[in-house]
């Protein structure tokens, strides 16, 4: 299936090299419509995010999900501050993102275990996009509070939570969020990418 990128992120995104369209069209809204997703759209985003490269093959990330009414729903949703609980009230979805800290197969600590994550967190993310839906990183919340609510062991460090669910209306969110609901803005290639050494 052809994807496009719609008129609003062309109008605020211009890539100065030509990429992916999917890659240009993931940013982080935050207007949900309130709605459910299918549990089939749900593990499509995790089967997406289990085919990321890990170092060793090792797999670290893990994903701690709850959907909106049931009853995990409220102890995610309450590991989040004020800011994230405003607008993640209308999402379908949340989840916690953790990594295994040590390889499995020696329990030496693995050094690329949050870059790993990473990778399959943004796997998710892009299938999200693909799909029509949307999923949104997130920092704002009681880490401790996640490892005792939500029984995660030592052995596994809380990386950031995730809200996904349906693409909603702008309006539907308190105004002074409406003016940041846009696709946001990148450094150049010529910042993050340097040849040979450190600067060059
Ligand atoms: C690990 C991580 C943590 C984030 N924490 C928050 C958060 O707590 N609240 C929020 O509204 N956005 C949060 N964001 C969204 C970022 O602000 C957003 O990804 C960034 O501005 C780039 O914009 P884009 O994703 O729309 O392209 C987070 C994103 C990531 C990846």
């Amino acid at each position: 299936m052809e994807f496009k990128v719609s008129d609003e992120v062309k109008k605020a995104r211009k890539p100065e090299y030509n990429i992916h369209p999917l890659i240009l069209s993931r940013w982080s809204p935050r207007a949900f419509s309130g709605e459910e997703i299918t549990d089939s759209q749900l593990m499509q985003l995790f089967e997406a995010a289990k085919w990321a490269p890990s170092s060793y093959n090792a797999q670290p990330w893990r994903f701690i999900y709850a959907k909106r009414n049931t009853e995990h729903w409220n102890t995610l949703f309450s590991l989040m501050g004020e800011f994230n609980q405003s607008w993640t009230k209308n999402a379908a979805v949340l989840a916690v993102i953790v990594s295994r800290k040590n390889f499995e197969h020696n329990e030496k600590p693995n050094g690329t275990a949050n870059f790993d994550s990473g990778a399959a967190w943004e796997n998710l993310a892009l299938q999200a996009e693909y799909m029509g839906l949307a999923a949104h990183g997130m920092a704002g919340f009681d880490y401790e509070k996640a490892r005792t609510a939500l029984s995660i062991p030592d052995t596994f460090k809380v990386e950031a939570m995730a809200a996904i669910g349906k693409k909603g209306k702008k309006e539907s969110l308190p105004k002074e969020m409406q003016e940041r609901e846009a696709p946001s803005q990148r450094k150049s290639v010529k910042e993050i990418a340097m040849e040979g050494k450190f600067g060059g």
